[in-house]
């Protein structure tokens, strides 16, 4: 067996077009690039939220579509830039991902709170009483509650102040270590990448400019494009 957590093939998708890279298991992979360079289009692929036009995507050596919806999903969690959370309690929320597969038992709620640092006494607020960032964190955790091998984040904290930011980016980070859960995170902050990244993809107008260690990519960036990039946002 290789590594290969997902391996993509010349893979069309709209303004994307054909990419083709491997992500290792435990990477920890950013996708930077400007506006319509296609990142978030490129995030939904990995759990078929869409589905290429073109080429094939490799998911633990396994073609992808051969995985059930559900099942891909449980293991290969989005967290979308703005949380959607549904009608209801947080218990509510957190309990719907494990209720499908009659894996939910009550005393869950309080470890997947102390996840992103909320009490136990939010499991019966509504979701209505919660701040932005919280709201934001309880999405977090109720992606959490599949127990997910994948994350995957689409600007999680371009909504959040600086010290909800520092909060979600804490839960990250401990995921990570001590969860052993991958992450493929797109983000405008460079911070944010440096900070969270092991590898990067640097994308525009839909191709892959730059592929590498992320220390690297923002060091001693081989292209026009991605110096120019850097450049432009102060790096
Ligand atoms: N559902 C859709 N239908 C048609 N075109 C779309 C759709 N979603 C995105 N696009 C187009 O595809 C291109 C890439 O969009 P995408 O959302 O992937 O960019 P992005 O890199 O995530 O940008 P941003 O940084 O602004 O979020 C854009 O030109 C966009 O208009
Ligand atoms: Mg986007």
């Amino acid at each position: 067996m290789s590594n290969h957590l997902f391996e993509l093939s010349q893979i069309n998708k709209r303004v994307v077009s054909n990419v083709s890279f491997t992500m290792k298991e435990k990477e920890r992979l950013v996708i930077f690039g400007p506006s319509g360079a296609g990142k978030s289009t490129l995030l939904h692929l990995f759990n078929r939220m869409e589905d290429p036009d073109a080429g094939v995507i490799y998911y633990k050596d396994k073609e992808l579509n051969t995985y059930s919806i559900p099942t891909l999903r449980k293991e290969v969690g989005l967290v979308l830039q703005e949380p959607h959370l549904f009608p209801g309690t947080v218990e509510d929320n957190l309990k719907f991902g494990p209720s499908l597969f009659d894996e939910w038992s009550p005393n869950q709620g309080e470890k997947l709170l102390g996840y992103v640092n909320l009490s136990k006494e939010y499991l019966n607020k509504d979701v209505t009483e919660l701040s932005g960032g919280q709201r934001q964190r309880v999405s977090l955790a109720r992606t959490l509650a599949n127990n997910p091998e994948v994350l995957l984040l689409d600007e999680p904290t371009s909504s959040l102040d600086e010290q909800n930011i520092e909060l979600i980016e804490h839960d990250l980070q401990r995921l990570v270590e001590e969860e052993h859960v991958s992450l493929v995170l797109v983000t405008h902050s460079m911070q944010q990448a440096k900070r969270l990244g092991t590898t990067g993809i640097y994308m525009e107008e839909g191709k892959i400019k730059e592929h590498g260690q992320m220390e690297k990519l923002l060091s001693d960036p081989e292209t026009e494009e991605l110096k120019q990039f850097l450049q432009s946002n102060s790096i």
